[in-house]
């Protein structure tokens, strides 16, 4: 156990029992709109603090804030700095509703393209996860709100997860899982959320190994460490365990007089069960089953992050709340985050174009999946009003087919109100295909906007798209060979429609922006900064397209696949991936020049521009590393990345710093180790379109 400051120390001496209890379990707040709340200790000038989901913008329950896009956009931006933009701007919102600390940054490996949430998570690369995801938690912290790292470690799926255990191996762990979580306790993390799930087979909040000897005492964390929402299993294995706050720590009380024997559907945690860390923990500490300095170091804890954030100066605290640089920022952070999949010079579009905007869904916004981290911002712009502000041209929409219907946890839960209502301008006529195709054919361009549905709560039963969106991409195709589809997923989807269209753009949930940024990279007034942070595979090609993997068999999903996810995996097998890992194109054209690596393992490359236009180049290092004997080890691994912009004929040097890690394997005997030998370093493209190759001996 740290020492805690001495005027934390000197605040914890003078609490009762009572009110130390009262700062390690949320109560309700008497205000209803944080998620989680702690009244504080008014005696001592201790105020109260509410914690609020969450990683695409603030759900401060009743408020409206931006919506920014899926965290999975901000990191197909490859771009630190602007993630930090955007959770600075996050946490200024926070503030702006009352709220002192943020339920972001979401880290996980997108391990499993099905995973229901991966569109709140970063990437299936650790080294991508881990440099956006410090980036968000100094953006946050910048600003003085408290960053809640989550959901620590191996919540990869969504079915069974608050039961299901993650049986992986150590090395699997250190080299894929935790490193989003260790880079974000070097940058300071205040919180860390543990997840639903079990890891080996004990539950996360149980688990001492990694949340006290691995998170506190090897990596040195001194924030607190939070339960996921009514995610605490017992009360002496979670004290000793490590785990310092419960929440939301009041139970739900269910009317109905069967509630007793309420099933809670798969992926919903019993929220009858909490209030562990209130007289339960009492009664441990008084029976010595969990030690008095445990629940003194948990409080430490708690008001350290407070006072740190300046809680404790009682300093007035102004946020700052839908302001014009807010409101550009997820502007930006959409067009940043769009991946222009493929394009035969159809895009852009001329402005005097004559366009048919085909889909279900085009007069609204794609805000986010469902869950809590559904935002409800002031004011949303949908493509219909982002193409025809933008447009010379003609603007004709159809919606083509059905709605594709939406899904939300809030729909799961029974007991509780809450989610998001999409507003739907749209007109009550009835669909037709016949339209849309009529539409498309008259058109110089058909633009056909699609669309995937995922929650938190529950995991995608297919990477297809759902309903008879595959359909009216094919007949728009069929009309005019002028189409380019607009795909909106929280992750993978399969295109079987991809040779018969003349372009792609992929803009995943892209917020309250939407139609602004899809009208921007369409008329090319902005490049498509983005670059997939995912591979995109047909589903069976997954390594985990294994029941075994996933969902798991008798409770046990079996990390069998070991370190090969993602790129890592399609680098051993022979298929192709549809769109490999760090793929997207630019209206530009970009020549690379000879890499060097200089003392110290920097290795420099000039990049020119050689289009006639600005453009955005995210310029990937890979480490291809020197077989040993009996050690398995990834084809390649991402080791850095830059991401620049130059205009016409600009050229630029970038210099990509690797440290030892990005040179190293984890082994259970010595820890992270580099095996002596020659390392290739790619400069790539994408982790198939490898542009220069140094060697660097280590
Ligand atoms: C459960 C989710 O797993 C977590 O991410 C969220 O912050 C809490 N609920 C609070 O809504």
């Amino acid at each position: 156990m740290a020492d805690p400051p001495p005027e934390i120390d000197a605040l914890v001496s003078e609490l009762t029992r009572a009110e130390k209890l009262s700062l390690v379990c949320g109560t309700r707040d008497p205000d209803g709109t944080a998620t989680g709340y702690l009244a504080g200790v008014g005696r001592l000038d201790i105020p109260p603090f509410r914690l609020v989901d969450g990683p695409l913008g603030v759900r401060a329950e009743g408020e409206r804030s931006t919506a920014f896009p899926a965290s999975l956009a901000t990191a197909a931006s490859f771009d630190p700095d602007l993630a930090r933009e955007q959770a600075a701007a996050m946490a200024r919102e926070a503030t702006a509703h009352g709220q002192h600390a943020l339920l972001a940054p979401g880290v996980n490996i997108v391990r499993v393209p099905h995973c229901g949430r991966n569109f709140e998570y970063l990437s299936e690369d650790p080294v991508l996860a881990s440099d956006i995801g410090r980036a968000l938690v100094e953006g946050i912290q910048s600003e003085d709100v408290v960053a809640t790292v989550k959901h620590f470690v191996a919540n990869n799926q969504e079915t069974s997860r608050t039961t299901v255990s993650s049986d992986v191996d150590e090395r699997t762990l250190r080299e894929l899982y935790l490193p989003p979580f260790r880079a974000t306790v070097e940058a300071g993390v205040g919180s860390v959320m543990t997840a639903y799930n079990r890891v080996n087979g004990t539950h996360m909040s149980d688990h001492e190994t990694l949340v006290t000897d691995l998170l506190k005492d090897e990596w040195g964390f001194d924030g607190y460490v939070v339960s996921d929402w009514y995610g605490l299993e017992t009360t002496v294995g979670a004290a000793n365990a490590g785990m310092d706050l419960e929440m939301p720590g009041v139970p739900v009380e269910p009317e109905a007089d069967d509630a007793d024997e309420f099933e809670w559907p798969d992926g919903i945690p019993d929220a009858t069960h909490a209030g562990l860390f209130g007289s339960p923990l009492a009664a441990a500490i008084d029976d010595g089953s969990v030690p008095a300095a445990r629940l003194d170091d948990m409080v430490a804890r708690v008001l350290g992050q407070m006072a740190r954030i300046g809680l404790l100066d009682g300093a007035e605290r102004t946020g700052e709340l839908d302001s014009q640089r807010h409101r550009d920022l997820a502007e930006r952070v959409a067009v940043r985050g769009t991946v222009l999949l493929e394009n035969d010079g159809i895009l852009p579009l001329s402005d005097d174009a004559d366009v048919a905007l085909v889909g279900p869904h085009v007069h609204e916004a794609k805000l986010g999946g469902g869950g809590s981290s559904e935002t409800t911002p002031f004011h949303s712009q949908s493509p219909v009003d982002g193409l025809k502000e933008r447009a010379a041209g003609s603007v004709t929409t159809a919606r083509g087919i059905d709605a594709i219907e939406s899904v939300s946890l809030f729909d799961l839960l029974p007991f509780v109100e809450g989610g998001r209502d999409d507003a739907d301008s749209a007109p009550e006529s009835e669909p037709s295909l016949s339209d849309a195709v009529d539409a498309a054919a008259n058109a110089d361009a058909a633009v056909v906007v699609v669309r995937d549905a995922t929650t938190e709560a529950r995991d995608r039963d297919t990477l297809s798209l759902p309903g008879r969106q595959d359909e009216l991409v094919s007949a728009v195709a069929a009309a005019n060979d002028r189409t380019i589809v607009v795909l909106r997923s929280g992750g993978p989807v399969e295109t079987p429609w991809r040779d018969d269209v003349a372009a792609i753009v992929q803009s995943w949930y892209p917020g309250q922006a939407d139609g602004d940024a899809l009208a921007s990279v369409l008329y090319g007034d902005r490049d498509p900064g983005g670059r997939l942070p995912v591979t995109f595979a047909p589903a069976e090609t997954y390594p985990t397209s294994d029941d075994r993997r996933f969902p798991g068999v008798d409770g046990v999903a079996h990390y069998d696949e070991g370190i090969f996810v993602g790129y890592r995996h399609f680098d051993t097998t022979d298929t192709d991936p549809t769109y490999p890992f760090g793929h997207g194109r630019s209206y530009a054209t970009f020549e690379y020049g000879d890499a060097v690596a200089l003392d110290g393992g920097t290795i420099e490359v000039s990049i020119e521009n050689v289009a006639g236009r600005r453009g955005r180049e995210v310029v990937q290092a890979y480490v291809r590393p020197p077989s040993v004997d009996g050690i398995d080890r990834p084809h390649r691994e991402l080791a850095g990345f830059e991401s620049l912009s130059l205009s016409p004929g600009e050229s630029r040097t970038v210099s990509l710093s690797l440290d030892d890690l990005a040179f190293s394997r984890y082994d259970t005997d010595r820890g992270w180790t580099v095996d002596t030998g020659e390392y290739t370093v790619e400069i790539a493209r994408s982790a198939q379109d490898v542009r220069e190759t140094v060697r660097i001996e280590r």
